[in-house]
């Protein structure tokens, strides 16, 4: 038997900066619910100079009452808070609607120890270091190859209180994954703010207090303080500011400590390698989908 059409989305996308004025503008329209989605979890290519960086997208969807007429609501969008919109809404059956999310994500075992669950399941394995995190605007829920390979790595490394860099945190998943399993003090660092805001808020509904774990932009004090002392510093970002983050991921680093560094295409490996050679040898650690880990570990 099939399930009443009760209700209908409009999908767009959007750049961040428009997502909170358009999320108003479609519950004044009479949206019943605006959900976002971080368009960046999918594999990009690296943007150009100067181009937009496309973890910037975001995927909003509207849920409204399966009897509205929306192609007025479709006309009247306004065009400069869209990237994209499609043009016909969607018919979603009453039982399915709420099982989005949940098809979408899903908990996902990250190496030996360690789990990301979104909130709305039971932790498959509730002796394992179980984070929860929700979908947001910041990068990083796990789905990505590039961040999966990371938490695998982090799995492994951290086996005692280490300090840890989380250099372009984004959601802070990696800092918190760390701090979850046995780190001592975190930093993690974006150079935007709001992947400072998601990243400190997901640290403290995973139980990660501000004295473990602290946010910072790169040009803050704290960066400076935290020189020469990380165990472990992780950076996934992309090829091109992982090559000109070398003299800073480097200065971070303590003496035997290990450096991951993801978000490169298998061709951008060896750039990315020479950029550290003179200082420290890198060697691919892991390849998922074309994206690879490096990993090396600074001389004692
Ligand atoms: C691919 S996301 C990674 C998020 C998370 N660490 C993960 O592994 O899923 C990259 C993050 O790096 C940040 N970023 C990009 N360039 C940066 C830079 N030069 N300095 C600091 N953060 C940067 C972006 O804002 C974004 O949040």
């Amino acid at each position: 038997m099939s399930a009443a059409l009760s209700w209908q989305e409009l999908h767009f996308t959007a750049k961040k900066e428009q997502v909170a004025a358009l999320e108003s503008w479609l519950f004044e329209s009479g949206a019943l619910s605006v959900t976002l989605e971080d368009d960046a979890d999918q594999p990009l290519l690296e943007p150009g100079p100067g181009e937009t960086p496309l973890w910037e997208a975001v995927s909003v969807t509207a849920l409204f009452e399966g009897d509205r007429a929306l192609q007025s609501v479709i006309d009247a969008v306004p065009r400069h808070l869209v990237v994209t919109i499609a043009e016909q809404p969607t018919p979603v059956a009453d039982r399915e609607w709420t099982r989005v999310w949940e098809d979408q994500f899903h908990p996902m075992q990250m190496g030996q120890r360690l789990w990301v669950c979104p909130s709305w399941t039971a932790p498959p394995d509730p002796a394992a270091v179980n984070i929860l995190l929700d979908p947001g605007l910041a990068f990083g829920t796990g789905t990505h190859p590039t961040t999966a390979m990371c938490l695998r790595a982090i799995d492994a490394g951290v086996s005692h209180a280490i300090r840890v860099v989380d250099y372009g945190c984004g959601s802070g998943i990696l800092g918190i994954a760390a701090a979850r399993l046995g780190s001592g003090p975190v930093l993690a660092i974006d150079n935007d703010p709001q992947a400072l805001v998601a990243s400190r808020a997901n640290a403290e509904a995973n139980g990660v207090g501000e004295d473990q774990f602290v946010v910072a932009m790169p040009d803050d004090s704290a960066v400076t303080q935290w020189s020469g002392t990380a165990q472990l510093v992780a950076a996934n970002i992309l090829a091109g500011p992982l090559v000109t983050l070398a003299p800073t991921l480097l200065s971070l680093l303590a003496p035997g400590g290990q450096l991951l560094l993801a978000g490169l295409l298998e061709e951008q490996a060896n750039q990315v390698i020479d950029a550290y050679a003179p200082e420290l040898p890198l060697q691919i650690a892991a390849q998922e989908d074309g994206w690879v880990l490096l990993s090396g570990e600074r001389a004692a």
